[in-house]
């Protein structure tokens, strides 16, 4: 598929059948990837649920400075991730993981996610729970794209509820982008 992101950049990424979106880059995405920049210090970024890797291989062509993890259940997936990012030369800086995979005395400055909010509710707020109290504290933030209909409004919600000060940033067509900031 190809990618294009809006500053004009255009790779092509590799998919395939059993992953998520392999026909074209999936909306919510693309509406995350116009809403937002990675901020140019760098630091650690994460994309959670990173898929064949259009948001975290985004995040390392746009913060050359940083350091990328992609994080990601799926084997064909992580598989698929790690080629593109190798293709494009970004191999050194994009570490792609599997959700156990993580350095625990790493901190996140920046978390980056289309969530996969078909996993369910409950499961949904377990990894979000897990991945959020890894913020930097004080200063880390997630941006998230959810689909109006598929509950942003109620995930902002809980969000704030469970401590993380959550602000809707932008509205995209049916998607909402939220900022979640790291809870004290
Ligand atoms: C909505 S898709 C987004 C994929 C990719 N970021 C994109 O934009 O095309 C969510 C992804 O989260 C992955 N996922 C589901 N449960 C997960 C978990 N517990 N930890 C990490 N990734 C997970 C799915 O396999 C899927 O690839």
């Amino acid at each position: 598929v190809e990618l294009v992101l809006p500053e004009g950049t255009v790779v092509r990424l590799l998919t395939d059948r059993g992953t998520f979106s392999p026909d074209h880059i999936d909306e919510g995405t693309k509406a995350l990837l116009a809403h937002g920049q990675p901020s140019p210090r760098g630091g650690t970024l994460v994309d959670l649920g990173a898929g064949y890797g259009p948001i975290a291989i985004a995040l390392a062509m746009r913060a050359p400075a940083a350091e990328v993890w992609a994080v990601e259940v799926n084997q064909r997936a992580r598989e698929l991730c790690e080629r593109n990012a190798r293709t494009l030369g970004l191999g050194e800086r994009l570490t792609v993981i599997d959700p156990d995979g993580w350095p625990d005395l790493t901190t996140i400055d920046e978390l980056w996610s289309n969530p996969p909010i078909r996993i369910g509710k409950a499961a949904l707020h377990d990894l979000l729970t897990r991945w959020l109290d890894r913020l930097t504290p004080a200063t880390g933030r997630a941006y998230l794209v959810v689909q109006k209909h598929l509950g942003a409004d109620s995930l902002a919600r809980w969000l704030t509820d469970q401590g993380w000060p959550t602000t809707r940033l932008a509205r995209r067509g049916a998607y909402r982008i939220l900022q979640v900031e790291a809870r004290p």
